[in-house]
């Protein structure tokens, strides 16, 4: 295996099991790489650090497969991997069939996601250096998880920043077109093939419980980037009387009608339409509402883009405080690591000081624990929000 020297202050961050490498904390390369090889990484005075896979086309250059030893990275290496992943999320099982099993630095398989849907997997295989790897992970996958089917909907912007094509197939057994899953006693249909990221916001699972628990009888609810409609379906459940759900993504209304009415959702309005638009518009309708969910994709993938994704979450926080009734709530998220808890508090304290509005936050909310946030990759976690009141 080739060797990495990394500079000294990324020493100190990798002794702290800090995952990635960028380009400019490496001082030195031993010979050429190829992009994905496995290399071996020092800190400047000779101290082996661990294991990981080099991408010369990526700023993050190396990504740490394992720390301080230097184990062969074999089906029998991902399998263990894969095996301690599952086991931690065992729990789930009581009230889901669907959760993340693998999500990447987080379960230390930097770059592979497998979601499990049902009997089905939806992975991503998004570096050079997992790629290098396909066979063994498939092998490792299939024995520990005994799917019936797997699709891989890799991420096409991560792929293309690691010089790879884009993939979107089944790759071993039989997808059906829809998959029906349950969390928290609400039925859903995931379309494995069409959805969005790998089918579902899995990662949204005790957020939407804890957003319905404020939902009381009689509940106007507003579901804003509804997706397939989890929020507001929970809301429903919850009693509320009447929901309006808006999305921009034809296939999430079509599901959205569908899991309704598995849920036995009677009383509410599918919005096909850009959230930007829509607020204006019902601004002058004079519509109001009990609850109001704003769940956005990411605004912010770069810190580049931080400032417009402000921007953006201002105007939909400011006019969706003009939609609130007297004591009406909003549960407001990013999924943006660069667009965290304190950025999104003072953005809604702007909001609120322009619409002459006081607010109290009830309720701080982070994404489900089969997304792990671990305290040492600053970049686990992504996705925060939280409940606030009109008082
Ligand atoms: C993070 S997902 C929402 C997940 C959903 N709340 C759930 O619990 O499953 C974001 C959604 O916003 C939609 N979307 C993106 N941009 C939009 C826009 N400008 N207007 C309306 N919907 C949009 C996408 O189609 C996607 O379904």
């Amino acid at each position: 295996m080739k060797k990495v020297i990394v500079k000294k202050s990324a020493a100190e961050k990798i002794r702290s099991f800090n995952p990635w490498i960028y380009k400019n904390e490496i001082k030195k390369v031993q010979q050429d790489v190829e992009k994905g090889e496995l290399v071996e990484i020092y800190s400047p005075d000779g101290q082996f650090l661990g294991v990981g896979y080099i991408n010369p086309l990526s700023k993050i250059m190396v990504r740490i497969l394992s720390f301080f030893e230097k184990p062969e990275i074999n089906t029998e290496f991902f399998k263990l991997r894969i095996k301690k992943a599952l086991e931690k999320r065992s729990h789930l099982r009581s009230y889901t069939n669907a959760f993340r099993v693998v999500h990447s630095e987080a379960d230390f398989l930097p770059g592979l996601i497998v979601d499990l849907y049902d009997r089905y997997l939806s992975i991503q295989i998004n570096t050079a250096g997992m790629e290098k790897f396909r066979s063994e992970i498939l092998e490792a996958i299939i024995s520990v998880l005994k799917p019936e089917g797997i699709i891989d909907k890799s991420d096409e912007k991560s792929r293309q920043k690691e010089g790879l094509d884009t993939v979107h197939q089944v790759i071993y057994g039989n997808i059906p077109e829809k998959v029906l899953i349950e969390e928290q006693g609400v039925r859903f249909y995931v379309y494995l093939k069409k959805g969005q990221k790998t089918g579902f916001f899995l990662d949204q699972r005790k957020n939407r419980k804890l957003v319905s628990e404020y939902v009381q009888n009689g509940f106007k609810v507003l579901d804003l980037f509804s997706n397939a409609g989890g929020f507001g379906i929970y809301a429903g459940l919850k009693g509320a009387d009447f929901i309006k759900f808006v999305d921009i993504s034809e296939n999430a209304v079509q599901q959205i009608l569908e899991n309704c009415e598995l849920n036995k959702i009677t009383s509410f309005q599918v919005v096909d339409e850009n959230v930007f638009d829509f607020l204006k518009k019902e601004i002058k309708r004079e519509g109001k509402y009990d609850l109001i969910i704003i769940d956005p994709p990411s605004f912010a993938k770069t810190k580049h883009e931080k400032e417009g994704g402000l921007r953006g979450f201002k105007y939909l926080i400011l006019n969706s405080i003009k939609l609130l009734k007297e004591r009406g709530m909003i549960a407001v998220f990013s999924c943006s690591h660069h667009i965290g808890m304190d950025d999104l508090k003072a953005v809604t304290m702007d909001a609120a000081k322009d619409t002459k509005t006081r607010v109290e936050i009830i309720e701080h909310l982070f994404q489900d624990k089969d997304h792990p946030y671990i305290l040492n990759i600053p970049f686990s976690f992504y996705l925060k929000g939280f409940i606030f009141r009109k008082v």
